[in-house]
């Protein structure tokens, strides 16, 4: 865990030009500020903000369709990275959801060891592949859910998953 406990709160507007700057520095395709504005606006999703000493060091974007939630971003300041930040914007998602037939799935470069190795330790697990998902560089994305069948390890409540 990290040494000092985060203060986690809602995303807010306010906080974009912090997000961006970490966004730019997290990945090799940031989102523009029009996609997070767009995020922000769709009332049923939780986006998060993890702060230290009133500064903004992580966040995280979850969008919801129906009873599926999709993780649509997370990024931690590189400066900042594994001290649990990510692990305590998870949890706090986690906590806030309390459906126990909620389901989460994202996408993840198949290069990311860091982000597969957090996701996994939460109980996502591979069940697809989007072949050339990322324009940069053609990399493929694997399609991770965590579900009740995911939890029991099994897979029989995921779409689609036998292109895994
Ligand atoms: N190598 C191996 N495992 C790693 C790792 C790394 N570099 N970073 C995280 N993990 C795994 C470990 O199991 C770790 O637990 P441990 O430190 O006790 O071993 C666990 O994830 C939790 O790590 P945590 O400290 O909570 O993660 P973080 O705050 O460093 O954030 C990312 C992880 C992936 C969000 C961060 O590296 C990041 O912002 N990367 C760039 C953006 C990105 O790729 N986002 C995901 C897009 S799908």
């Amino acid at each position: 865990m990290t040494d000092a406990q985060p203060d986690i709160r809602r995303l807010t507007y306010a906080d974009l030009p912090q997000v961006i700057t970490i966004e730019r520095r997290a990945f090799p395709t940031p989102w523009s500020l029009a996609m997070f504005v767009l995020e922000l606006s769709k009332p049923s999703g939780i986006c998060l903000a993890a702060r230290l000493e009133s500064q903004i060091v992580a966040y995280m974007v979850c969008s919801r369709y129906d009873t599926v939630w999709h993780v649509m971003n997370i990024a931690v300041d590189p400066d900042r990275r594994r001290q649990g930040l990510a692990t305590a914007l998870l949890e706090h998602l986690l906590a806030r959801i309390t459906d126990p037939a909620a389901r989460y799935t994202l996408e993840v470069r198949q290069s990311n060891f860091p982000a597969i190795a957090l996701y996994e330790r939460y109980g996502f697990r591979s069940a697809g592949l989007r072949p050339r998902y990322y324009q940069d560089n053609g990399e493929d994305a694997l399609i991770m859910w965590r579900t009740p069948a995911t939890l029991a390890g099994r897979l029989d409540d995921v779409p689609d998953a036998s292109r895994a």
